[in-house]
């Protein structure tokens, strides 16, 4: 019988996944497949009930519906509960659980493209307060990152977030950047700032000291203003595809049995579909 899974999204057509997880299963020969399903909100909770029937072995779930599904599953497992957000399901004796590998696709892309990031790593930058920086002070965190800075233009969101994520943590305006910069060894985009071009209005990547680390999450450019001004400066960059391809492994290994692998080939089919 195939084995079945999804993406649900509103709207859904411009996800890559069902391109990253159908070129898995024609790789590994497996019977299965991965639809795009748009599913609006108010469609939510009769989506979950098709679920319960067994039709899918489980699948991913995107923007607008990563907090609105906590509700709707049976379980939320720990790490989904810190991050607050949910991105994929799994489907077993009808039962669905939810969990979170955004948090897993961070660090299995930094680990890919700079190996060794986070050994010594004593003090970070994250900008933006939103749910992606969630899923990414969390990785620090389990990755014995001693200090993060949580930078964010409302100031109060970053506050709020640093407490509820603990001591570890000091939230700050954007404009901090300055002072701190020269004692980070890491720089994390998680804010929409990039896409299309968009850039931060002021922020002086030569405050940072020349072994520092500069990652983004947009990967639409591929090369954000942010990451071009880094390699310009000649620091070390990771652009931030990899995140999207690394967070479908565990999914993927959970409904169809296989542990995928995230390869030069697979990231150029993917970079292909990508705006330059
Ligand atoms: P996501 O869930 O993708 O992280 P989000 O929760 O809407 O999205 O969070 C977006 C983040 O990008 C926020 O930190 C937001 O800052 P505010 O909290 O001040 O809104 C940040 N952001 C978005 N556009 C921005 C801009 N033009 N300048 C600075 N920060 C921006």
């Amino acid at each position: 019988m195939t084995t079945k899974a999804f993406v649900i999204g509103n709207p859904i057509a411009h996800s890559r996944s069902p391109l990253i997880h159908g070129t898995w299963l024609q790789q590994h020969g497996i019977d299965g497949s991965y639809e795009a399903i748009d599913v609006a909100p108010d469609a939510l909770p009769a989506f979950f009930d098709r679920l319960k029937s067994g039709e899918f072995a489980g699948g991913n779930v995107t923007i607008p519906h990563k907090e609105a599904v906590f509700a709707l599953c049976d379980s939320v497992d720990t790490l989904a509960q810190t991050i607050g957000a949910v991105n994929t399901l799994i489907v077993r004796d009808g039962a669905i659980t939810g969990t979170n590998t955004d948090y897993l696709g961070f660090l299995g892309n930094l680990d890919a493209g700079a190996p060794g990031w986070s050994d010594n790593l004593e003090t970070a930058i994250v900008l933006g307060a939103g749910g992606a920086a969630r899923a990414i002070l969390t990785a620090l965190q389990v990755r014995g990152v001693k200090s993060i800075w949580l930078l964010n233009r409302t100031e109060t969101k970053a506050r709020q977030l640093a407490l509820e994520l603990g001591p570890t943590i000091t939230g700050a305006p954007l404009d901090a950047f300055a002072d701190i910069a020269q004692g980070a060894g890491l720089v994390v985009n998680t804010t929409s700032i990039g896409m299309h071009g968009s850039r931060f209005d002021s922020l002086d990547l030569g405050f940072l000291p020349k072994s520092a680390l500069v990652t983004d999450i947009v990967y639409a450019p591929l090369v954000t203003p942010l990451l071009a001004e880094a390699r310009a400066r000649g620091l070390k960059t990771v652009d931030g595809l990899g995140m999207l391809l690394h967070q479908a492994v565990p999914g993927f290994a959970a409904w169809f049995g296989v542990t995928p692998e995230v390869t030069p080939q697979l990231r150029q089919l993917v970079e292909q579909t990508l705006d330059h």
